[in-house]
């Protein structure tokens, strides 16, 4: 029989994104009721009729043995800007700290606690609790579930913490000058042109062409196999903002840790919704033309998107040429 590594199968594990929920229940100790709950990434819907859903709770874990002795749970969803809550739920805060603390909860027919600021929480007897190897499956039947607050959820993926909607960078870099530009086109140029690049950026041309897609995110991951490399998206082909949203999405994650420059057009029109949607894929560094009406965006237009969105914007006149180092600062937050 195959035997998979378990180390190997957490990592792969990690890759299924899935949402955040503390799963509550009431410890009986001899000074009374006290609430207690943890992080679980392992809930499901199971059925509509009868109500049932699941949680997979770890055999050693004291929530399980609580639970089991309680026969009830509750589980609270947690929204995009409850990371913290999920961290302390989860035992990442230093031992004795009182996970409730500075929170708000209501109890319902079961006793077990649910979460003020949820974006979601259900109130459940247990149903079923099946062996599932180092995990106990609870199959827990709904007494009752509200929806105490509307809000994009929290997202847990590749052992991180994340939104639906990415969000925008804390400050932009923009490079004034057109530096000499240093392109490639297809992966099997790439280490001759990272060789050559002696610190500037090479760039992957015509990298929104809709046709490109995978040997632009091929050249990416070629480039970004060299160390010491800067690596850059320049547009030829003119770019929707869905086809640079495919592109950066995945190009942004790849070529990390290197950090992505992006060279957009301004004269489609699309220039600062491309931007925009650059910004909210991940993308800080945009190179600039000093003035409108060439193909490049414009510095001035990129910084007055960068002041709308609250997006510090830092301007520099040519981060590739060490003689001009002095950098001047515009749309600080
Ligand atoms: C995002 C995330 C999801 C988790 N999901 C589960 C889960 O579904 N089942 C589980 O047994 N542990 C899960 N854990 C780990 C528990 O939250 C952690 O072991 C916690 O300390 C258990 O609390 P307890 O020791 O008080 O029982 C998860 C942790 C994180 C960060």
């Amino acid at each position: 029989m195959i035997r998979v590594d378990g180390t190997h199968l957490r990592t792969v594990l990690s890759q299924w994104p899935s949402g955040v929920a503390v799963v509550t229940t009431v410890a009986n100790e001899p000074a009374g009721p006290r609430p207690h709950g943890m992080t679980a990434s392992s809930f499901s819907s199971v059925s509509l009729d009868p109500p049932l859903v699941s949680v997979c709770l770890g055999n050693h874990l004291p929530t399980r043995g609580l639970i089991a002795a309680r026969g009830a749970f509750a589980v609270s969803f947690l929204g995009k800007d409850q990371a913290e809550v999920g961290r302390r739920f989860a035992g990442q805060h230093p031992a004795g700290t009182d996970r409730f603390a500075g929170l708000s909860w209501l109890t319902g027919p079961t006793g077990c606690p649910v979460l003020a600021d949820a974006t979601g929480w259900l109130e459940c007897t247990v149903e079923h609790a099946y062996p599932g190897g180092d995990h106990t499956i609870f199959v827990g039947r709904v007494l009752d579930a509200g929806i105490p607050r509307v809000t994009a959820p929290l997202l847990f993926h590749s052992r991180s913490w994340g939104q639906l909607a990415d969000p925008l960078p804390g400050e932009i870099v923009l490079t004034l000058a057109d530096p000499p530009l240093l392109q490639v086109y297809a992966p099997g140029e790439a280490a001759a042109a990272a060789a050559a690049a002696a610190g500037r950026t090479v760039y992957v041309a015509d990298a929104f062409h809709p046709d490109r897609e995978a040997d632009v995110l091929a050249t990416l991951d070629a480039l970004a196999a060299v160390p010491g490399v800067r690596i850059g998206c320049a547009e030829e082909t003119p770019a929707s903002p869905l086809q640079v949203r495919r592109v950066l999405q995945d190009a942004v994650v790849r070529v990390r840790p290197h950090e992505l420059r992006v060279r957009l057009h301004g004269h489609h029109r699309l220039g600062l919704v491309n931007a925009l949607v650059a910004m909210k894929s991940g993308v800080s560094r945009f190179d600039a033309a000093r003035d409108a009406g060439g193909g490049l965006l414009a510095a001035a237009d990129l910084a007055h998107l960068a002041r709308q969105l609250g997006v510090a914007c830092v301007e520099t006149p040519d981060a590739e040429n060490p003689e001009l180092e002095s950098r001047t600062e515009s749309g600080r937050r």
